[in-house]
């Protein structure tokens, strides 16, 4: 939703967003054969992160969101950041604040451990995480009471290294990510030492991940409550490609919860529309191409080892999760006319969240 390359209304009326087209589709070579296109397609998906950080960018800029960080991960040199339709900022905002309460409750909750003694220390996970903002707004805050915090990103070598070479010029992120190294398992991979946890990047093709798998993720604790967060990553790949990246996890952690927000095909002409745009740009979602519906998510999750799976539609958690008075302010920010628009692009994204274990008991709450 706040990546224009993910298909939403604007890509249905010809247009990506209300600025520029930027960063899309990096140098895509030469070649023939099967594998020099899965390259050119692995380019092209690497490039949605360019889309992601302009809209993350984009709502900041219009009040939606507070994060500091957003603008040192989009590049200033065309001229002044693309702004995203009314539309698309609110998405944006509503997935951003719906995944962000999902993350403060698994790390508040301060029991969970045996016998119910308090949890020092809690993971995540960020599949895919591109240059996401979120390490650094955690990081940054030194909340009471907050488990220590192992984070791992994953995401293609290239943009890990890119994510490395922001932080190293960026000195409120270089403060953040402080005291780093890259002696790690493979050449973009770096990690820094906090004050209040770790972090690690790992530049991996998460498809290498499977329930056999013999890849190791430096600094990966396997006894620690350990939230899995896919924003718009896992629908890239097929279907057994992705059973395979959760099970990883799951065959080695027993506390373990998954937050997955991607499209959801309802094989309904809009749904059609967005696959269809989607290949026209070469870009391929497996997850999405199968029809389904909300439910089939739920049952995959619960058959991959996960006990509880809930899910909501975007549009359902602005209506329901989002108070009187902060729709009151996001509505004064630019007013939004296409509400039946808003409702049938927001009904085409959701957030699952998904766990199994001890230390998500504050989540039972959450519906
Ligand atoms: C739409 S962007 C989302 C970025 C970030 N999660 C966010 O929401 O701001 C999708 C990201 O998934 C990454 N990705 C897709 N397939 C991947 C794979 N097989 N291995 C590692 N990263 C992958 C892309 O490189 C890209 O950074």
């Amino acid at each position: 939703m706040s990546a224009p390359s993910i298909p939403n209304l604007l890509s249905l009326r010809g247009r990506g967003g209300r600025g520029r087209s930027r960063g899309r589709g990096q140098g895509l070579g030469g070649g023939s054969g099967s594998e020099s296109r899965g390259k050119a397609h692995d380019a092209t998906i690497q490039g949605t992160d360019t889309d992601a950080a302009v809209s993350r960018l984009s709502a900041v800029d219009m009040g939606y969101l507070s994060d500091p960080y957003a603008r040192y991960f989009v590049s200033s040199l065309g001229g002044p950041p693309a702004r995203r339709f009314p539309i698309i900022n609110r998405g944006t905002y509503t997935r951003t604040a719906a995944i962000d309460h999902l993350v403060h409750s698994f790390l508040s909750e301060a029991t969970g451990g045996a016998q119910g003694q308090a949890v020092a220390t809690k993971q995540i996970v960020s599949l895919g995480a591109g240059t996401d903002t979120r390490p650094f707004r955690l990081f940054s805050q030194q909340q009471q009471g907050r488990p220590n915090l192992v984070y791992h990103e994953i995401d293609f070598s290239v943009t890990s290294a890119k994510k490395l070479k922001t932080v190293e010029g960026v000195p409120s992120l270089a403060s953040i990510l402080s005291d780093r190294s890259t002696r790690e398992t493979r050449d973009s991979d770096w990690s820094s030492k906090p004050p209040n946890g770790e972090y690690y990047c790992h530049g991996l093709d998460i498809r290498q991940l499977s329930h056999a798998s013999t890849t190791t993720l430096p600094g990966l604790r396997t006894d620690v409550p350990t939230l899995i967060l896919s924003e718009c990553c896992l629908c890239y790949l097929s279907r057994e490609e992705s059973d395979g990246v959760l099970e990883y996890f799951t065959s080695r952690i027993p506390n373990a919860a998954v937050v997955i927000y991607e499209p959801v095909h309802l094989g309904d002409p809009f749904s059609d529309t967005m696959v269809s745009n989607l290949a026209a740009r070469n870009i391929h979602m497996p997850n999405l191409e199968r029809r389904r519906n909300e439910a089939d998510e739920a049952a995959r999750l619960k058959r991959i080892g996960f006990e509880t799976a809930r899910q909501l539609t975007i549009d359902r958690i602005w209506s329901k999760w989002v108070n009187a008075e902060e729709k009151e302010r996001v509505d004064r920010l630019e007013g939004l006319d296409e509400v039946e628009e808003w409702q049938l692009l927001a009904g085409h994204y959701m957030i699952i969240w998904s766990f199994r274990g001890e230390g998500f008991e504050g989540w039972r709450a959450i519906e």
